[in-house]
Parts: C-alpha cells; structure tokens; sequence
C-alpha cells in the first residue's frame, strides 16, 4: 500500500473534520479498519495533525485489524516486499512477512501482509494505538449495527464497528462522556455468504499461532 493512498483518502478525514464541527463536536477517539491502511489513515491523519501540533493532545487514533492477519499488533517493524510475489519494491513497514498467508477470514480486505509505511511508522512513534479481533464478535457488531442503523456493513468495515462499540461500553460504564468517531469503509451487500455462515453458526474464530508468523519473518529479504 503505498503512501500516496493515504494521503488522497485523507479527504475522508477532511471532511469528517468539517461534519464534526458542524455538530459541535470533535473526537476523543478515531476508529478505522487496517488492511493495508488507507481508510484509517484517511480518516486519521486530519486528526492526527491537531494532535501533532499540541492543539489535541489527547486524541486516540485506533487502528483495527483481524486477529488472523495481526500485521501492527503482532508483526514486526522491518524491510520487506509489498507483495507475496517479491517482486514490489521493498519498503520498512509492519509487516508479517510477504510469503504470510492469513486464513480465509471474510474481511477479505484486511489479508494483506504489511502495512502503509506513514502509518507503520506512526505506529512505531507510539501516535497512534491498534487492536486485533476474530471475526465472530465483529460480525455480532456487524449484526447489531445493522439492526441499529439499517446499513449492513461490510466485514472490512465492521472491525472499526466492534472497535467503537466496545469503547462505548467502556465509556458507559466508566461513566465517561466520550465522542467517538470511525469509518464505515464500505457496504457489506455481496458478502451475505459471511452473514449466512454468521448466522448459521459454520463462521470459525482462527486463532493464529506463533509458528506461522516465525517461518514468514525467516523469509524476510535481508537488508
Ligand atoms: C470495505 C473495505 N474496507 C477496508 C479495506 C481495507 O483497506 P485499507 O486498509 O487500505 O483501507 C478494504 C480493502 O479491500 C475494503 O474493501
């Protein structure tokens, strides 16, 4: 995922930004799925700037990933290709080594092995936080959010879902007035298959072990 990405996706954040302020608000967290990081970064970065020039300390960026594929949670800040054939420029990113292959999660969007380096770099700089999720409590918040708001997103999307609704539990029971923002990046219209197999009960949580990741980092190119 290149930079540039990011940065034309941060139209998201701008806008955002604007709608906020039309609501009298600003955000205490920003949520955003992480596949190879563009949404989130668009939708953060605007923000990020406020906390970077000191007029918004306090501001939380989340980045959500799944559980199968952990790429800021669990990989490693390091030279590798962007692409499983290593044939792509190599770049320093979080990755989980580009000859890792996550399980057939349904988020398909969030399988890829590394992350954007602005965003991989932040997150090194500790600026911006990251959780990991399997995927049948993301689509329990996939379900309820569809039931709650009428719009059925898509599973890519609907880590950032789990991510807000468990902060605003939190928040709840803490008694804390948070104003909590995220990025519905997409719809979740062709992926009925994964809500059927939600509902069906056949959708498995991968746990992923060590071992798999080990042998990816062993195939990082040296450099
Ligand atoms: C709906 C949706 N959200 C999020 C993503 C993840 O990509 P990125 O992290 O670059 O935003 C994808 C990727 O295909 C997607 O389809």
């Amino acid at each position: 995922m290149l930079n540039h990405v990011l940065l034309h996706q941060t139209v998201i954040g701008l806008e955002a930004k604007q709608q906020m302020e039309m609501a009298g608000e600003y955000p205490d967290v920003v949520i955003g799925c992480v596949g190879g990081g563009s949404n989130f970064s668009g939708l953060a970065f605007p923000f990020l700037q406020d906390k970077l020039t000191g007029a918004r300390e306090k501001l939380q960026a989340l980045a959500v990933e799944p559980a199968a594929c952990p790429t800021l949670t669990r990989g490693r800040y390091a030279f590798d290709f962007g692409d499983a054939a290593g044939m792509a420029p190599i770049v320093k990113m979080y990755t989980l080594g580009h000859t890792f292959v996550p399980a057939a999660i349904h988020a398909g969007g969030l399988r890829y092995h590394g992350d954007a380096p602005i965003l991989s770099a932040l997150y090194e700089q500790k600026l911006i936080d990251a959780v990991a999720y399997t995927q049948v409590p993301v689509f329990e918040a996939a379900v309820l959010f569809a039931r709650t708001e009428m719009i059925l997103p898509a599973p890519e999307s609907a880590h950032a879902i789990k991510a807000a609704i468990d902060l605003a539990n939190e928040a709840k029971e803490s008694g804390e007035e948070k104003v909590i923002l995220f990025n519905l990046s997409g719809h979740g219209n062709f992926d009925l298959a994964a809500y059927d197999a939600y509902h069906n009960g056949s959708l498995e949580n991968f746990e992923l072990a060590q071992e798999p990741i080990d042998e990816a980092m062993a195939a990082l190119p040296a450099v």
